[in-house]
């Protein structure tokens, strides 16, 4: 039997325990416009990479590539990267990097990144009208190779199987959360709004 979502699987602690924190920073985003021009566009750009950045070694975590095998191939960092490039943004340099973490608190962290993905699917609608795609301006929002839902399952079904402690796991999915909802208001995100 597939067990992915059982009810009280780490997923779905976390998505309950993350529910406000989600609509709160999706109506923040939605508020700003930040899909209704391209201008406008380049501060959402320049959110994801202050996130993917920060969690970047979080795909390079040991203990976790045992788990997740293909971590390292989900990690959308250089991606943004790019879409920082194509769309001629200057790259932020108030580093606040995610390390040493234990693997149930970064855990935490990647489900934040990774669910990302699945709202991306609606948001790619949104800025394909601004001509962005996942060969330019818009790559960081492509789905994984796998599939959107196929990918997500994979995950969730690693995660909801590894013994991680869901303490410690719901800490580092809030403090991901809040890490986006802080940049939201930073300097190099609000520059390109008043662009
Ligand atoms: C960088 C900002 C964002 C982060 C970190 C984020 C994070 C997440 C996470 C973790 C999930 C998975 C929830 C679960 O099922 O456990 C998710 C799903 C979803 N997100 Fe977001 N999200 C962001 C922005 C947005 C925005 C701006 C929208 C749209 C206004 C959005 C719409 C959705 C939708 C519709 C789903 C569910 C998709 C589905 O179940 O097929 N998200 N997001």
């Amino acid at each position: 039997m597939t067990r992915t979502s059982d009810p009280l699987s780490l997923s779905l602690r976390l998505k309950d325990a993350t529910y406000t924190l989600h609509e709160n920073l999706d109506k923040g985003i939605m508020a700003h416009g930040l899909f209704s021009s391209a201008d406008k566009y380049k501060s959402f750009v320049t959110l994801q990479y202050l996130f993917h950045r920060d969690a970047n070694a979080l795909y390079n975590h040991s203990q976790l590539l045992e788990i997740i095998p293909d971590l390292a191939a989900r990690n959308r960092f250089a991606h943004v990267c790019q879409d920082m490039q194509d769309l001629g943004l200057t790259f932020p340099d108030d580093e606040k990097p995610i390390e040493n973490l234990d693997a149930s608190t970064a855990v935490g962290w990647l489900y934040v990144a990774e669910g990302s993905k699945l709202g991306a699917n609606f948001l790619t609608k949104l800025v394909e009208k601004l001509g962005f795609t996942d060969t330019f301006g818009a790559r960081h929002l492509a789905a994984d190779p796998a599939g959107r839902g196929a990918s997500w399952n994979a995950f969730k079904s690693a995660i909801d199987h590894a013994g991680f402690d869901p303490v410690l796991a719901t800490t580092g999915a809030r403090a991901g959360f809040m890490r986006v909802k802080n940049y939201l208001t930073t300097p190099s995100v609000l520059l390109s709004l008043s662009a």
